[in-house]
């Protein structure tokens, strides 16, 4: 066989391992997620924390799940249920992920509802008398019917993708729109790099002050960096099950986290020069997002129409990682519970419209009064799942691939696609085994006040 031949085909399925995988990390966790748990959390040093949590806890997380993914070709909850001979208990990682994308969906099925209407609003805004401000966005998030109305079409577009089996047509179009999405980005960064005052909201994503480091500010850098890669709770060993045997693990993992995690700059790089040059607050909370972007456009000529076409964007991006969510209980439903695929599909997004009205209308007059450990259901949905389920998932993903499957068994997989191991396997097996699960685990226990780190 010719190197030629030999680098062509290696090329061709590693693109494709890294697109499919890419298309689950992007989304609302980027534009809207980053954006504004950076503002709320101090800025800069939030930023660091979380460039770490990807590199020392997010890429080594991916590699074991693509790892067991690829060895099992199951779905979640059989894979880890199988993978250590005569341990059935692990399959609790397959379940708590269901349960996770539950959770997952409820919010963001919400967040998903004001990415449509604002479709919708900034498309009226392009004719007189229908301006997109701030007034705009309260009166939507923080209404009742409207936002129920724009999730119940969000989970019937996204149910209806699913039950027709079209998600591979939806993963070909986000793939193409997706490299339109980055381009966009860019023409925002550089419309709000070149305002007034930029300068300002690149020092504070990019200058940590370090004392701004606290419990808080890790645990949620950590939960942000298993969100954003769609880790600990099974999809990446969903996807890891599809991956070709030749796709080098380590290096797929470490260019989509690179890539996620650019996209998620330049929309910070979009969004907090703008904040500073037109006097907003960084903290703005889950509004940020849909109080900026107009605004940085609206210093534009034909800004109308770029605003337009980012939420259509947007929008597209949103509907590929919403797939990949509603996938995980509908692969289950369908294998396991022999369900037919339409009847999963609709059955899924009832469960998740059920905990999703109850996130909307906690941010409503209606359910507005609710607290539950004091949180309302939207930011307690998203506390447990990222903030607990995902982590501990991701401690117990790095237990079974570092310690309980045999170490020649996970190095045979880690190491397909090679003719000789590579020096940085090792490195990544070391870091599973030991640097991951305790950097986790400390950043848990600071959290939960029994040990002292910040
Ligand atoms: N990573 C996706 C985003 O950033 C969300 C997601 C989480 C998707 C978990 C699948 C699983 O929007």
């Amino acid at each position: 066989m010719s190197t030629q031949h030999q680098g062509r085909d290696a090329f061709a399925s590693n693109l494709g391992a890294f697109a499919a995988t890419v298309g689950s990390a992007v989304g609302l966790g980027n534009i809207w997620k980053f954006p504004y748990l950076t503002g709320s959390n101090g800025g800069a040093a939030f930023v660091l924390t979380y460039l770490l949590a990807v590199a020392l806890v997010g890429v080594p997380v991916m590699a074991v799940e693509h790892v067991i993914g690829r060895r099992m070709r199951l779905d979640a909850v059989r894979a880890y249920g199988r993978v250590v001979p005569g341990q059935r208990f692990w399959s609790a990682i397959g379940w708590a992920g269901l349960l996770s994308a539950l959770l997952i969906m409820a919010f963001y099925t919400d967040v998903a509802g004001w990415v449509f209407a604002y479709v919708l609003k900034s498309a009226l805004a392009l004719g007189p008398g229908r301006p997109l401000g701030p007034e705009t966005f309260g009166a939507l998030a923080g209404g009742t019917w409207e936002p129920i109305g724009w999730q119940v079409g969000v989970l019937a577009l996204t149910a209806t993708i699913i039950a027709a089996g079209v998600s591979k047509g939806i993963e070909k179009v986000t793939k193409t729109l997706m490299p339109l999405l980055f381009a966009l980005l860019l023409v925002c960064d550089v419309r709000a790099l070149t305002l007034p005052g930029a300068a300002s909201g690149v020092a504070y994503l990019f200058r940590p002050d370090l004392g701004k480091i606290s419990g808080t500010v890790l645990l949620s850098a950590l939960g942000l960096a298993f969100f954003k890669l769609s880790l600990g709770m099974g999809t990446m060993t969903t996807y890891g099950s599809y991956l070709p045997e030749e796709t080098r693990i380590v290096p797929n993992a470490t260019r989509v986290a690179l890539a996620d995690t650019l996209v998620s700059l330049l929309a910070g790089l979009a969004i907090f020069p703008a904040v500073f040059a037109f006097g907003g607050k960084p903290a703005g909370g889950p509004g940020l997002l849909f109080n900026t972007i107009p605004l940085v456009f609206s210093r534009m000529p034909g800004g109308g129409l770029f605003t337009v076409l980012f939420f259509v964007l947007a929008a597209v991006a949103t509907i590929g990682a919403m797939v990949s969510l509603v996938e995980v209980p509908v692969a289950w439903l369908v294998e396991k519970g022999h369900v037919a695929r339409p009847a999963a599909a609709f059955l899924t997004a009832g469960a998740m419209l059920a905990l999703g009205l109850l996130a909307t209308l906690s941010q409503s007059p209606v359910l507005g009064d609710v607290r539950i450990f004091g949180k309302g259901f939207f930011d307690l949905f998203d506390f447990l799942s990222s903030n607990v389920l995902l982590p501990v998932g991701g401690v117990a993903i790095a237990v079974v691939g570092g310690w309980l499957v045999s170490r020649k068994e996970f190095l045979a997989e880690l190491d397909k696609g090679y003719a000789a191991e590579p020096w940085y396997d090792r490195i990544v097996y070391a870091f599973i085994r030991y640097v991951t699960p305790g950097l986790i685990l400390l950043i848990l226990l600071n959290s939960l006040g029994v040990i002292r780190l910040a």
